[in-house]
């Protein structure tokens, strides 16, 4: 039977932490500030922005949201960063993708100021990672190093394969786990022999999009398995990429859908929010553990 690895608990004590900490800065009279921008309708964004909200108020941060209809303007976006930007109250700029048709998502990225991209999206942020000089940690990636950590297995030396190479979780994941001296392999659409790749995994991390889309046969016996998607399942129930039936015999420990990687997503850009208010009120900052 494998460990399910709890990401709820998990994310309760990184949130307590970020809890404790920005009470402490409040005796300092700073109050960490978060605005989320949410562009249209989609539902699924809606759910993330509002547990984002949901979490600010728990730590005790200050969140703003700006709901702006699906036929917004690119400059009036972009406008409403730039004045996001020059707020001293707004430590975290955060742009719920994906944006409305139509809307160019780099373009806004690019007008975060860099020390309030809390999601790490930036490409100054994102060069950081690369060289492994963090301000922000991607938080996605961020809360699977996480959960990995709580599986008990030491990433340095084992065959890490990820599968999805976006710029949201598939690359910046790649560089976590190389930095921690992983041997890394990341797979896409175009990947020969996939399962054949996927069965080397000591660690296995799964963010292609695709309801259960990772069987048992594609996994090794005693791997940890890492599960990033969220989809609807035939039934419209909520899953994960993984077929968490076929594949949870098979490994060492494994993250639920729902109650794995999506509360640590959140968790992990309460952290950035908090760097964020720290530097940006020079308040020292202990270094991320890396
Ligand atoms: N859409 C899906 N994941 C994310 C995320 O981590 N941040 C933002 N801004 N949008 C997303």
């Amino acid at each position: 039977m494998a460990k399910i690895i709890d990401g709820k608990a998990v994310a309760a004590r990184v949130r307590a932490e970020v809890a404790a900490e920005t009470a402490k800065l409040k005796e300092q009279g700073i109050v960490p500030g978060l605005a989320v921008i949410i562009v249209g309708d989609d539902p699924a964004s809606r759910v993330y922005v509002n547990n984002k909200k949901k979490a600010c108020a728990e730590v005790g941060f200050k969140s703003e949201e700006f709901a702006l209809p699906a036929d917004t303007d690119q400059s009036e976006l972009i406008a409403l960063v730039k004045c996001l930007n020059e707020r001293s109250d707004i430590n975290g700029i955060l742009c719920q993708l994906p944006l409305p048709k139509g809307l160019d998502d780099k373009a806004v990225i690019k007008t975060i100021s860099p020390a309030k991209d809390v999601d790490a999206f930036h490409e100054e942020n994102v060069g950081k990672i690369m060289v492994g000089e963090y301000d922000f940690l991607p938080c996605t990636p961020a809360g699977v190093m996480e959960l990995i950590k709580e599986s008990g297995v030491e990433v340095a030396g084992k065959e890490c394969v990820v599968i999805g190479r976006s710029n949201i979780v598939g690359k910046p994941m790649a560089m976590l786990l190389l930095h921690q001296n992983g041997t890394v392999t990341i797979c896409h659409s175009k990947t020969a022999n996939l399962a054949e790749v996927t069965r080397r995994a000591d660690i296995l991390v799964a963010a292609v999009g695709k309801a259960k889309f990772v069987t048992g046969d594609m996994v090794k016996e005693g791997a940890v398995v890492i599960d990033v998607g969220m989809n609807r399942d035939e039934n419209g129930k909520l899953c994960g990429d993984v077929d968490f039936a076929s594949v949870e015999p098979k490994c060492a420990a494994i993250t639920p859908v729902p109650g794995g990687v999506g509360p640590m997503t959140i968790a992990m850009l309460m952290r950035n929010t908090l760097t964020a208010a720290k530097r940006q009120n020079q308040v020292s900052d202990e270094a991320y553990e890396k």
